[in-house]
C-alpha cells in the first residue's frame, strides 16, 4: 500500500515545524517498511504572495488527491489587513470545508515531565488525559448570513441533525475505546442551537451508545472545569466555536500551545495538524516547539495509516525525550536544558530508534 500525504509547510514557524514532522515521518515509515509519497505546496499567506489567493486549486487538488494532508501553520501580521476572504485563516477555513473535514480532533494530555510548564498547579494536572471532539465545519464559523455594515455585525448559529450525529458518533465510538465517558459542552440555557444540539446527543446516546456515561455541561462552566479538575474529563464533544476555545484552554493544561496536536477528520479526507499558531515573532530563529507537530504526525499514523501501534511509540518517544530534560523555550523550566527545533527534533529520532531498538529485542527474545 502506498501513501500520498500532501505537505503544506504555510507560514511563520509552519515550515520549521513540518520540517521535524517530515523527518520523524520518514524515519518511522523505513523502518516499518511503509511505501509513502510527499508532495509540498503552498497554502496561506506565502500562497498570497505568490500568487495572490491564500489557497489555490493546484493545492486544493493536490489534498484532494492524497491520503493525508500535513498543515504546520498559517498567518501573520504581513495579511492581517488583507479582504476577510483573502486571508490566511479563510484559506484554512476552506480547506476544512472542502475537503469535509467535519471531525476535529484534539488530545490533551500532560506528560509528567512538564508539570512543572504549565501555570497551573501540579497536583490539579498529574494523570490529566482527555480529548476535545470538536465539529469542524459547521456552526458559527461557517453559518449564513454574515456580515457586516456600518451600524451592525451579524453572524448565524445554526446546526443540523446530521451535523451533529455524525460528530456525536464520533466521540461516542472513541470514548467507548478509552474510560467510557462524554461530556457534551453547549450552552443550552441560552441558545435554542444549543437546545437542539443537546436533544440529538440524548438521542443517538440513547439508541446507539447507551454504554457510555453522558453529561451536559454549558461552556463556561466546562471553561472552568477545565482549569479547576481537568482530570473528570475523558472526551469532550461540542460545536465548532466552544471547541475553538476550550481547546486553547486544553493546551496550557498540557504545559504549552506547543504540546498539542490535532487530526481533522471526514469521511475521505484527512488533515494534520498542530494546534499553535505561526508564531511571527519567534518565525525562522529555530526556536519552535516541534512536538505538537511530531505527535500529529502520530495522529496520521494512528488514524489514517491504521498503525494506532505506532502512533503510541511516538508519543512514548516524545515522552521519553522530555524524560532526558530536554525543553524548547516555550516548556523551559530551570535546571533543564534548552534546545532548538532541530536538536528537539534529532532527540526524538534518537527516541524514536531506543523505542523501535527495545521492541526488536523484545521480539528476539
Ligand atoms: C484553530 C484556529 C483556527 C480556528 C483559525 C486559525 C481560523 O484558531 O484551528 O483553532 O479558529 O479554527
Ligand atoms: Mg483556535
Amino acid at each position: 500500500m502506498k501513501y500520498k500525504i500532501a505537505l503544506l509547510p504555510g507560514d511563520g514557524i509552519g515550515p520549521e515545524v513540518t520540517d521535524a514532522a517530515v523527518k520523524v515521518l520518514q524515519f518511522v515509515a523505513e523502518k516499518i517498511g511503509l511505501d509513502l509519497s510527499y508532495s509540498y505546496h503552498l497554502m496561506g499567506g506565502c500562497s498570497y504572495d505568490a500568487n495572490e489567493t491564500p489557497l489555490t486549486d493546484a493545492t486544493l487538488s493536490a489534498c484532494y488527491d492524497s491520503d493525508a494532508v500535513f498543515l504546520g501553520a498559517v498567518g501573520g501580521i504581513k495579511w492581517e489587513t488583507l479582504p476577510h476572504h483573502l486571508k490566511p485563516e479563510a484559506a484554512l477555513l476552506k480547506l476544512r470545508k472542502s475537503l469535509g473535514l467535519f471531525s476535529n480532533i484534539r488530545p490533551a494530555k500532560v506528560y509528567n515531565a512538564l508539570l512543572d510548564a504549565s501555570s497551573l498547579r501540579p497536583e490539579v494536572l498529574s494523570g490529566t488525559d482527555l480529548v476535545i471532539f470538536r465539529e469542524l465545519t459547521g456552526g458559527i464559523y461557517f453559518g449564513e448570513p454574515r456580515g457586516y455594515d456600518e451600524n451592525k455585525g451579524w453572524n448565524t448559529l445554526v446546526y443540523t441533525t446530521e451535523e451533529v450525529e455524525r460528530i456525536a458518533r464520533k466521540a461516542f465510538e472513541v470514548a467507548r475505546q478509552r474510560r467510557g465517558m462524554v461530556t457534551s459542552v453547549d450552552k443550552a440555557n441560552v441558545l435554542e442551537s444549543s437546545q437542539f444540539w443537546r436533544k440529538v446527543v440524548h438521542q443517538i446516546h440513547k439508541e446507539e451508545f447507551s454504554d457510555i456515561k453522558l453529561n451536559d455541561m454549558y461552556v463556561d462552566n466546562a471553561a472552568m472545569q477545565l482549569v479547576r479538575n481537568p482530570k473528570q474529563f475523558d472526551v469532550i464533544l461540542t460545536q465548532n466555536l466552544f471547541g475553538d476555545i476550550l481547546s486553547d484552554v486544553a493546551a496550557m493544561i498540557t504545559g504549552s500551545l506547543g504540546m498539542l496536536p490535532s487530526a481533522s477528520l471526514g469521511e475521505k479526507y484527512a488533515l494534520y495538524e498542530p494546534v499553535h499558531g505561526s508564531a511571527p515573532d519567534i518565525a525562522g530563529q529555530n526556536k519552535a516547539n516541534p512536538l505538537a507537530s511530531i505527535a500529529s504526525i502520530g495522529l496520521m499514523f494512528s488514524y489514517s495509516f491504521n498503525l494506532p501501534e505506532i502512533g503510541l511509540a511516538i508519543e512514548k518517544a516524545i515522552e521519553k525525550t522530555l524524560g532526558k530534560n530536554f525543553r524548547t523555550a516555550d516548556i523551559y523550566s530551570d535546571g533543564m536544558t534548552l534546545i532548538s527545533t532541530t536538536i528537539m527534533r534529532d532527540e526524538v529520532l534518537k527516541s524514536l530508534e531506543e523505542i523501535f531498538e527495545e521492541k526488536n529485542s523484545a521480539v528476539a527474545v
